[in-house]
């Protein structure tokens, strides 16, 4: 087996974390390196080895790279749609040039394999609602989704052009309770399980019936790793793939909470936010990845609320 060097960039993040720490599982601690500009997230404490990173200082991340012998990078440094809008400049910046060094960098050395994620944020209003496909109109009305749709064919270029093998998912809003959300627009999602519990009431930033695809975190990490896993010839994607979970309103979540929780009680006052939702799908087909690489999710809404609960309370 080839000996593998992952170095995480954005590991303290919401998926950082949980990724780091299930690589290490596999791959041995001492060949994960986690990496942010943030201080070490405490979950990675003792698990590890920890440098800090910008990934936009191209010759820091180059020296990292040639002086830990890494083989392999999962980028996961970005600045997420809600945050995005409040400087659009800020995140075409990180998220595109963040991108490219990496991409630039996996070329010069040759390494082994890459993984950077887009998201659902590259569909628009002109995308299908339902079911909507691989292959669409693609029209995103973010900064965040802009910059993941480029982002997809800088990856495919890359791939085409100079045999890069760079892999990607199209994430829905993800839920975890592990560590804190980075200012997406489906972390309503996630603020809604902690305030049910210590408030017994939510007040909402999505009106009530808005569907938007979700996943919880063990899927998205389990998608991350059989998609990283896969032997190169099944990759027939090389922009990014779709990939579905489950999808659901507030009204749903807080009625699958209030199983738990009866007195759970929330409202609705939608803000800026709403916009970006309205522009999103509210599902996903995934037909290619489940042809491609069997991808399946374990997690339905409800088995994720007692998993939520239950975590949280400890
Ligand atoms: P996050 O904001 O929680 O984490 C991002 C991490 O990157 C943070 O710890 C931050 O400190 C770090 N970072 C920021 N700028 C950096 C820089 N210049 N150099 C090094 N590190 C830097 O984000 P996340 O939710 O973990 O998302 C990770 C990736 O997954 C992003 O590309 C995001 O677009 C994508 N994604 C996330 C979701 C979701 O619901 N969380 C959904 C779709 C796609
Ligand atoms: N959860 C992410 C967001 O809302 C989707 O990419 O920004």
């Amino acid at each position: 087996m080839v000996k593998e060097k992952i170095l995480v960039i954005g590991a303290s993040g919401q998926i950082g974390v949980e990724l780091t720490i299930a690589l290490r599982k596999i791959y041995g601690n001492a060949n994960v390196i986690a990496s942010d500009l943030r201080e070490q997230n405490p979950l990675l404490e003792g698990t590890g080895p920890y440098v800090s990173l910008d990934v936009m200082n191209k010759e820091m991340l180059h020296v990292q790279v040639i002086r830990q012998n890494v083989t392999q990078i999962y980028l996961l440094a970005a600045i997420l749609s809600a945050t995005g809008e409040k400087n659009p400049n800020l995140a075409w910046n990180l998220n595109m040039q963040g991108l490219l060094n990496v991409l630039d960098i996996a070329r010069e050395e040759k390494l082994h394999k890459v993984y950077w994620p887009s998201s659902i944020a590259v569909f628009g209003p002109t995308s299908p609602k339902i079911n909507c496909p691989q292959q669409t109109i693609i029209e995103p009305i973010t900064v965040y989704g802009i910059s993941k749709y480029a982002g997809e064919f800088w990856c495919n270029y890359f791939h085409q052009r100079f045999n890069v093998d760079v892999r990607s998912l199209r994430y829905p809003g993800l839920i975890s309770y592990k560590s804190a959300p980075g200012g997406g627009t489906t972390d309503y999602a996630i603020e809604i399980y902690q305030q049910a519990l210590e408030e017994k009431k939510y007040e909402c930033f999505l009106s009530e019936d808005t569907y938007l695809p979700m996943m919880y975190m063990p899927d998205a990490i389990k998608a991350t790793i059989e998609l990283m896993e896969a032997p190169a010839e099944k990759i027939s994607v090389r922009t990014s793939y779709n990939i579905s979970s489950m999808s659901f309103s507030p009204k749903e979540i807080a009625e699958s909470i209030k199983q738990h929780i009866p007195a759970f009680k929330i409202s609705f006052k939608s803000d800026y936010r709403q916009n970006i939702a309205n522009s999103w799908p509210q599902s996903i087909d995934d037909t290619v990845a489940q042809k491609d690489w069997n991808w399946k999710p374990e997690y339905d809404l409800d088995k994720m609320t007692e998993d939520m609960l239950l975590n949280l309370k400890l």
